[in-house]
């Protein structure tokens, strides 16, 4: 057992491969951070991990406590906890069952006792999380029940001493990475800090995004631009989808000038009236595509949609990509969705490259899918990170060691459901995913997605099939009701209100993200990772944790009422400013308009007046509310909101407190502007 850093512990067995997430790592451990936490020890276990070669790879084995749940694994939509259940890894863009495939799997698993480890692999790992006894353990059989019910009949088999077995195919050896607490939380912050950090967005990224219809013309994403702002539809970013290059599968990376005349006056004339320009894409090259020639020698054995698939791992195709992209960036596209990155496992042609193929750099196919998504988009990453710009950009997979990115996952699936479930559980791999909004089949289904993705990582409607925005088509959606324009001004009114909220919360949910940045706490997360202790807590699927302070229940269409989880402590309704005591379910009820919103008893909780888009000079007018006894301080990230110059030192932190009878604001930092001035300080359930 060998230290990697503060808490971290790595065995190395047999000859690893060498080509692995870590060993391809570019961003360095978070060294100083992860020094600066408590000390850990070594998991209890440690002492009995075997690993073993044999000839189907390595297996890696260790003991499970009782009592003990497990999160993690990457993207999970279908299931939260994720003990007692067989997962395969596998990079799929149609996840449609609970089976371990994902957009984004990830080699690390995570303990309630307060560990986490990684195996550091780009093979289709397995993890039997603690479903299986061995034989020889079994001291006492099974009670003979004869049941008639398939709970009676599985039920003898629960308890009993458990083992986490993880199968590496094909490899001869392998690295496994162990993670301290002492809570759940620390061990996925040590994760975090090992991968380099959590990163921080624009601040305009955290604003609203709206994604066009994919055949819009320019004037017709300038009319969509101009309705929102008519509407006072918050809205940052605007996203173009396929129809801005001249060929989209494969891509050709070049303004489609039938669509978009004067491509440098449309992005100019657009980001003069506030908004940002993220398009999309995907990595299969087009034979027109201006870096065709460069890449050829350096894409892999198949074609994708007709396409090359470069080898990012090879300098020169890399390199040319990312030249590429540095011109369209420097005209005025401010950051890039990456989609079909993420391959089916299931079909051959045209969507992905298989397993047997390969690369020029020594990857399978197998492995490719893995770091694909990774490579990909540290490509991108780097020609803003170049230019000293932050951005925050759209991704369909992602790997191991993805906190310091600033991408955020989607889907093509669209359960509700699962949409919130990847909001709680993508917290405990390093990940960051949107519930996004297409289609809706009515009003109060449509809001109940953005009341969702407005508080979410990133605040996304896409319509890339929907020519008007979802609130003005909701007549259509619902069109056997009778109802037209009435319907649609409500609709209107209830986007609003829920964006704005998001507006709100902007400092808030930008202060989050500095933390997360500087010490690897998610920004969202679920109720586990803040209660690990808590039975109930654990299983909370559907609710989450904005920052410290604030939890929020969503909604989903057909509730009348639904019934929250508050762990124990007193905590406050943030609309009405009702106290509730925590630690048991309540019912509150949920007329379309309520969004489910409690703050922790003791924050201090500035909410903004919101704007409808950020500014480079955007000064946030907050109002301070206080909350409960003992009101711990809070604190604020303040810089320029777009550049990298905070990583050297450009940026304050403003703390915001409560001494007993009145506020205090201190400020201490270098950067010499301003963000935030406060309009109010509310005392409220003091
Ligand atoms: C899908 C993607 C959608 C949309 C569409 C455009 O693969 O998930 O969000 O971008 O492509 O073709």
């Amino acid at each position: 057992m060998l230290s990697a850093a503060p808490g971290v512990w790595s065995v190395v067995h047999g000859t690893p491969e060498p080509l692995t997430p870590v060993a391809l790592r570019e961003v360095p451990i978070a060294s100083a951070a992860l020094s600066a936490m408590p000390e850990a020890a070594l998991p209890a276990w440690a002492a009995e991990l075997k690993i073993e070669t044999s000839d189907r790879g390595v297996l890696i084995r260790l003991p499970l406590a009782d009592g003990e749940s497990l999160y993690g694994l990457g993207l999970q939509l279908k299931s939260h906890e994720q003990r007692g259940k067989k997962r395969v890894l596998r990079v799929n863009s149609d996840p449609v069952a609970d089976t371990g495939d994902s957009h984004a799997p990830v080699p690390f698993i995570a303990s309630t006792a307060g560990w986490g480890l990684l195996v550091d692999t780009a093979r289709y790992a397995s993890f039997h999380t603690g479903g299986q006894r061995r034989a020889c353990d079994l001291a006492e059989p099974a009670p003979g029940v004869i049941g008639t019910t398939t709970d009676e009949l599985y039920r003898a088999r629960a308890g009993g001493r458990r083992e986490l077995v993880i199968e590496v195919p094909v490899a001869r050896g392998v690295t496994v990475y162990l993670f301290g607490g002492p809570t759940l939380k620390d061990a996925v912050r040590r994760y975090n800090l090992f991968s380099g950090g959590g990163c921080l967005p624009p601040l305009w990224g955290l604003g609203v995004w709206y994604r066009a219809f994919g055949k819009a013309s320019r004037s017709e994403v300038e009319g969509i631009a101009a309705g929102l702002r008519a509407d006072r539809i918050p809205c940052d970013v605007l996203g173009l989808e396929p129809g801005w290059q001249t060929k989209a599968y494969p891509c050709s990376y070049r303004w489609a000038e039938e669509r978009f005349p004067d491509h440098r006056g449309f992005l100019q004339g657009i980001r003069g009236k506030g908004f940002r320009i993220n398009c999309w894409e995907h990595a299969y090259v087009h034979p027109s595509a201006p870096v065709y020639g460069e890449i050829l020698p350096h894409a892999g054995p198949s074609a994708v949609f007709d396409g090359l698939v470069p080898d990012f791992l090879m300098p020169a195709a890399r390199a040319a990509y990312a030249r590429h992209h540095g011109v369209l960036a420097a005209e005025g596209i401010d950051g890039f969705k990456l989609d079909e990155c993420d391959h089916s496992d299931f079909i051959s042609w045209p969507w992905c490259f298989p397993e047997h193929d390969r690369f020029p750099s020594g990857l399978d196919g197998e492995r490719m899918h893995s770091l694909f998504g990774m490579m990909y988009l540290r490509t991108v990453h780097q020609v803003y990170a170049g230019r000293g710009v932050r951005s925050y950009h759209e991704v369909r997979n992602a790997g191991a060691l993805a906190s310091p990115y600033p991408f955020v996952l989607y889907s093509d699936l669209y359960d509700h459901r699962d949409f919130v479930r990847g909001v709680v559980g993508s917290g405990f791999s390093g990940l960051l995913w949107s519930p996004e909004v297409r289609h809706a089949t009515g009003v109060e289904d449509l809001v109940r997605r953005i009341q969702a993705v407005a508080m979410s990582a990133q605040a996304l409607v896409n319509a890339w099939y929907i020519p008007q925005p979802p609130w003005a088509n909701v007549d259509r959606a619902a069109n056997n009701r009778g109802e037209s324009m009435p319907e649609r001004e409500r609709a209107t009114a209830l986007v609003r209100d829920a964006f704005r909220l998001r507006m709100s919360l902007l400092p808030v949910i930008y202060a989050a993200f500095a933390r997360y940045r500087a010490d690897g706490t998610p920004p969202f997360r679920a109720l586990a990772m803040d209660f690990p202790q808590d039975a109930e807590a654990r299983t909370v699927d559907d609710q989450w944790l904005i920052g410290d302070d604030l939890l929020f229940a969503p909604v989903f269409a057909g509730q009348a009422s639904r019934s929250v989880y508050l762990p124990s402590g007193d905590w406050f309704d943030l609309a009405s400013g009702r106290r509730i005591a925590g630690g048991e379910r309540i019912d509150e009820d949920t007329p379309v308009e309520r969004m489910l919103l409690y703050v922790r008893s003791g924050a201090i909780l500035p909410l903004a007046e919101p704007v409808e888009h950020v500014r480079a000079d955007t000064v946030f007018r907050l109002t301070v509310r206080v909350y409960g006894a003992d009101p711990r301080p809070c604190d604020l990230h303040e810089d320029d909101g777009e550049s990298d110059a905070h990583e050297r030192g450009a940026s304050n932190r403003v703390r915001l407190a409560w001494d007993g009878s009145g506020g205090r604001v201190e400020r201490s930092g270098r950067w010499p502007g301003r963000r935030y001035e406060i309009a109010e300080w509310q005392r409220i359930g003091g």
